[in-house]
């Protein structure tokens, strides 16, 4: 895939190089990252010597800060440019290095004999293969095997690494080095016969909710009725599509969503023959469940997005992508590590695309702290251009309200073990749109679980809908009105437990507590803001539909609108609390707070205030 686009590319930067004829600069290294190991990596040795790895070099986007500067024009619904989406080449103009920039990189790999084997679509990023002694020599560091305590899975990094000091302004930054960022789903299968049962649970009052929602089993009959899609006919399949990323070897199952579709919406069943699966960098294609894919559970996650996607927003055509690049990973001399953390490898595909879906769901994330924060910055400013194109990223919150059960790892990777709540990467980028987790009808309150053990003697953790403030990103001004006032409200609860200007995540949330679902060609109950995540998606790619039918642009970077016009399409949830960590953390109130963010959706309300097209019954 990759490969393509270097063979597109190939032509124009032999063309550059032969103009930009940089002066030979050679300047000494200079350490340009230091990151700690997060505490449950251990180091166990040094990386062997030809073990391969496959190298990312962000270079410097020539000028990030427009971009960024016409993403907010484009969203922002008071501006005369709103709807006004950049095109792929406006994006690439303005995130393509400099000629500078270029030369002096290519110079520094020339000198140490290196020639790039794939660029991204813009250029911004470099790719190429290297032995670690490689790695090492080009930059001055030494790389180890690091073990995770847990799961015991092995990654060859480093903790700091070094750059010729002219190079410093042109790279931001360089993976796999200091990066220990996983893919992790947030989602989570409860075992037939141990659910656990909410005590203030009351069924609703109001008879067609009453009728179709089972607080045990959530189907789409319930999500219909809920947020209001019910009878909505999508208007413009044929110009608007709705997607969603699978990573760690998932990959959505046919005769999963064949049998799905059967039961709760009939209507909608061709989906399951007519979805498309796109696979990435050697990703699981679009075959049935293996032997050891029953064995590991696999597919869960996917078959679960997939059929909450369908479920919800049919007729709407769906993309799977899944891209490979996944732990669990044995180092050894002569596979590649394959174990990089693959946003950034679907991220750039998605990017290379002349067109894509305008809603994507990602039920993936990490604590943000295994992330350098310059690479988190990075792949935050890809997903600014995905935005820019006028498509909105929906990001899960994670699962653990505003951190772990256990307290004892809650604790900061900043050298000192200082306590803190934990965050969440992607979830706390500000250019993606972060859903939390409800639960019960009347009224939704914040997902939340407590740790049970079943009659089968399983036991079961905590979930609730995560929450909380990033360390990386300031609050972004779409926001910063309203997690200031929640701050303020909090009178100093939690203070040194979270950083009070950061971005405040979730943006939105929907029911994500036991969703009817299939797998292996059985139905179960599965939960997870992993459930929320691509529900939302698909009610907001009705929003989209409806747009489309009113001759206007989709909604595209959601944050903006949302904040300014579309929480009043939103109902306030305002019951419950992001525990985690021991405490009950954040708790949900009137108005924005980092456990439900503004609310779940009232779907006509939100195409009316979006001025998106209602048929004439609605
Ligand atoms: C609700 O769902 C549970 C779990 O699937 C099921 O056992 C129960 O019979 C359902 N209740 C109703 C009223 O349909
Ligand atoms: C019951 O809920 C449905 C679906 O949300 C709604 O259309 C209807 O107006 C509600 N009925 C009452 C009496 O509130
Ligand atoms: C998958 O389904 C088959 C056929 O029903 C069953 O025999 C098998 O035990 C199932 N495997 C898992 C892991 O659920
Ligand atoms: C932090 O905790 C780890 C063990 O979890 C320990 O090895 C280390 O010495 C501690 N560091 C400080 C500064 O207390
Ligand atoms: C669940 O959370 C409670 C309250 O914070 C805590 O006491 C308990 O140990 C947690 N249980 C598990 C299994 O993590």
């Amino acid at each position: 895939m990759v490969g393509l686009i270097a063979a597109v590319v190939s032509a124009l930067i032999a063309a550059q190089a032969v103009i930009a004829t940089p002066v030979r600069s050679r300047t000494a290294y200079q350490v340009k990252e230091t990151h700690n190991v997060p505490r449950k990596w251990k180091r166990v040795e040094r990386a062997p010597q030809d073990h391969v790895i496959n190298l990312q070099i962000g270079v410097k986007q020539s000028n990030y800060a427009e971009l960024e500067r016409q993403l907010y024009e484009v969203s922002d619904p008071d501006h005369h440019r709103y709807g006004q989406h950049l095109s792929a080449d406006a994006v690439t103009e303005l995130v393509k290095p400099t000629e500078e920039t270029w030369g002096l990189v290519h110079e520094w790999l020339e000198d140490h004999g290196i020639v790039p084997s794939s660029y991204s679509s813009s250029k911004d990023w470099l790719m190429v293969a290297l032995p670690v002694s490689a790695v090492e020599s080009l930059l001055d560091t030494e790389y180890h095997t690091y073990e995770h305590a847990d799961d015991k899975t092995r990654v060859v990094r480093t903790s700091a690494w070094s750059l010729p000091a002219h190079l410093h302004a042109h790279i931001d930054t360089i993976q796999p080095t200091t990066s220990f960022f996983r893919a992790r789903a947030n989602a989570f299968e409860h075992i037939d016969g141990a659910l656990w049962r909410d005590p203030n649970y009351a069924p609703p009052s109001n008879g067609t909710l009453n009728q179709v929602c089972n607080v045990s089993s959530v189907t789409p009959e319930c999500f219909q009725a809920l947020y209001s899609t019910k009878g909505y006919h999508t208007q413009a399949a044929g110009k608007n599509q709705v997607g969603f990323t699978n990573y760690l070897g998932e990959h959505p199952i046919r005769t999963d969503l064949d049998l799905f579709l059967k039961k709760y919406r009939p209507e909608a069943v061709s989906s399951a023959q007519d979805f498309e699966q796109i696979v990435i960098a050697d990703g699981p294609g679009d075959i049935p469940l293996s032997p050891s894919d029953l064995e590991d559970s696999t597919s869960k996650e996917a078959n679960l997005d997939v059929q909450a996607i369908a479920g919800i927003s049919w007729k709407t055509p769906i993309t799977s992508w899944s891209t490979g690049g996944s732990p669990p990973f044995i180092p050894s001399a002569s596979t590649p590590d394959n174990s990089n953390e693959p946003y950034l490898v679907w991220v750039n595909y998605l990017l290379s695309q002349e067109s894509f879906p305008q809603a994507i769901s990602t039920s993936y994330a990490d604590d943000e702290q295994t992330v350098p924060i310059a690479y988190a910055r990075r792949v935050c400013q890809q997903f600014a251009q995905v935005g820019a194109r006028g498509t909105s990223l929906f990001f899960a919150s994670g699962d653990d309200g505003v951190g772990p059960s256990d307290p004892a790892e809650c604790i900061s990777n900043d050298g000192q073990n200082t306590t803190m709540f934990l965050s969440l990467f992607p979830s706390s980028c500000p250019f993606v749109t972060t859903v939390g987790a409800t639960q019960n009808f009347e009224p939704e309150v914040v997902a939340y679980r407590p740790a049970f053990v079943g009659p089968d003697g399983v036991a079961h953790g905590n979930y609730t809908s995560g929450g909380g403030f990033s360390n990386y990103f300031p609050a972004p001004y779409y926001q910063e009105a309203v997690t200031k006032h929640y701050v303020d409200s909090l009178d100093g609860l939690y203070d040194g437990l979270y950083n009070k200007e950061g971005r405040g995540y979730p943006d939105i949330s929907a029911q994500g507590l036991y969703f009817a679902y299939f797998w292996n060609g059985t139905e179960g109950v599965i939960s997870g803001t992993s459930a929320s995540t691509p529900l939302l998606t698909g009610v907001i790619s009705l929003v989209n539909d409806a747009l489309i039918a009113a001759g206007k642009p989709t909604l595209g970077f959601l944050n903006p609108w949302l904040y300014k016009k579309g929480w009043k399409g939103l109902t306030d949830i305002v019951s419950g609390s992001a525990h985690g960590c021991d405490v009950d953390g954040f708790p949900a109130v009137k108005g924005w707070d980092p456990v439900t963010g503004l609310g779940t959706p009232i779907f006509p309300e939100l195409v009316r205030l979006s001025g998106g097209k209602l048929p004439h019954n609605y």
